[in-house]
């Protein structure tokens, strides 16, 4: 099975950016730590700064499960969003920080309601746990 796993703005300097709240993971060290463990998955990794890569990145593989990250644009993107529509997208939305225990703008998400599910506050290992729950409901499913 194919799982995209998706990070928006400022994903990119996780290990450089506030250690206190982020932790010390780097991205890259995340994406290896998720192909080692679920040698199964193919894995597609991306990031982008840019919410207009983010919507064309989604409206092109709305055929697979998505682990999402959208940063920032969690709580501004309509057109992320729509995207995620678009395509009926199946997908779980992660954030390392728990954005319920931060400022208010934070506990506003533009998908929540639209995701199959939302892990928050577990640090890096939101994507892992998330992979894990795709990778098992796939596997019932699929016997
Ligand atoms: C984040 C939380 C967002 O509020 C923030 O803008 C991020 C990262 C998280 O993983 O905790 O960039 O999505």
């Amino acid at each position: 099975m194919k799982i995209h796993i998706i990070n928006g703005p400022n994903l990119n300097m996780l290990g450089k950016r506030e250690e206190s709240i982020y932790g010390n993971s780097t991205l890259a060290t995340i994406e290896e730590s998720l192909q080692m463990k679920f040698p199964g998955i193919s894995f597609s990794f991306f990031q982008s700064n840019h919410e207009g890569e983010l919507v064309t990145y989604v409206q092109n593989h709305g055929e697979d499960w998505m682990v999402i990250n959208a940063g920032a644009y969690t709580h501004t993107s309509i057109a992320l969003r729509d995207a995620l529509l678009s395509v009926r997208a199946k997908f779980l939305e992660v954030h390392i920080s728990n954005v319920y225990a931060r400022e208010s703008f934070r506990q506003q998400s533009f998908l929540s309601d639209i995701a199959s599910g939302v892990l928050a506050g577990l640090g890096a290992s939101v994507y892992e746990i998330a992979v894990h729950y795709i990778y098992e409901k796939h596997r019932n499913a699929h016997g």
